[in-house]
């Protein structure tokens, strides 16, 4: 329907069953673009525990899934905290398919949450330095790449509903997707000339691995059951349901093809109307 074909996608984060990544990656390669599934690699730095992550294997296997499927996908080791492995990706990429058009900076952590002031300088950072710091090196270096290729490209990095308002006991969080709609604005400034548009999601609730566990964290912490602190969201929400992974899958489909060539700096909710400005 988007008709990616020819154009060749890196997605971060890509590498976990139930995630956004897997489902974005799974639909640009449907559309027809070549896709580097990147991931963190579970038995590589183990910085995290690793029921908060995907694993390599996973990864192997969801760039296997895509090829059964009749699509062209390349895993590939890629920690968003260290700058030279996403340099290293991007030239996975430029290697394997010849060129990038589309950066998805979609990893992050939803954990390591707690209220202010029990919040530890060592879990701010590490929310901080994959949420806001890694998408700062992929908007880096795969709008170097697509400057160099000299006709344009798409970004989209993926923020949240927590871009928009406050979450108590999600400082950390709050604060990286927040500085993820700044970072946004300012590259489709810096890079419009260069035709490359930037631009975000903002999903609200989604039960990927990272959603099931605030799911627990957060029901736990108010003393509702899941379903009860699940059934509270989806009253708040104008559409009545919280949103699926297709839901922000077509959206970054979207965003990223030719469908949208007069869309940059945008923020955009994906929230069944949740969340409106
Ligand atoms: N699920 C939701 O409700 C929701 C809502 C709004 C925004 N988001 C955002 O969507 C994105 C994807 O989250 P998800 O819900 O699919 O969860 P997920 O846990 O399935 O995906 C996150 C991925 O990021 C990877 N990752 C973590 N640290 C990394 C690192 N240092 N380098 C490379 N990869 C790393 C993990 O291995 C995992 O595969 C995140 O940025 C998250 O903040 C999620």
């Amino acid at each position: 329907m988007y008709a990616l074909d020819g154009k060749v996608a890196l997605v971060t984060g890509a590498g976990r069953h139930r995630g956004l990544g897997e489902a974005m990656a799974k639909r640009l390669a449907a559309e027809g673009a070549e896709v580097v599934i990147t991931d963190i690699g579970a038995e590589k730095g183990q910085q995290f525990a690793a029921e908060h992550i995907g694993t390599t294997a996973e990864m192997d296997e969801i760039a296997s899934e895509i090829v059964a499927a009749g699509g062209t996908a390349t895993p590939h080791i890629c920690d968003v905290l260290d700058e030279d492995q996403i340099v290293g990706a991007v030239k996975k990429a430029v290697d394997t398919y010849g060129r990038l058009d589309i950066m998805i900076n979609n990893a992050g952590i939803g954990y390591l949450m707690t209220d202010i002031l029990n919040l530890e300088q060592k879990d701010w950072d590490a929310v901080l330095n994959v949420n806001l710091r890694g998408v700062f090196f992929g908007i880096k270096h795969a709008a170097q790449q697509m400057i160099a290729q000299g006709d344009g490209g798409s970004i989209i990095n993926i923020a949240s509903q927590a871009a928009k308002r406050g979450f108590a006991g999600a400082a950390a969080y709050v604060s990286s997707k927040h500085g993820v709609v700044g970072l946004t604005r300012t590259a489709a400034l810096e890079f419009g000339p260069h035709n490359i548009r930037v631009n975000s999601i903002c999903p609200n609730h989604v039960t990927t691995g990272l959603g099931a566990w605030q799911n627990e964290h957060f029901s736990a912490a108010g003393g509702q059951s899941e379903d009860d602190y699940l059934s509270a969201m989806q009253s708040r929400i104008p559409l009545g349901r919280v949103g699926l992974t297709s839901d922000i899958a077509s959206t970054a489909a979207f965003l990223c093809s030719d469908q949208a060539p007069y869309i940059t700096g945008q923020n955009l909710d994906v929230s069944g109307g949740e969340e409106m400005h």
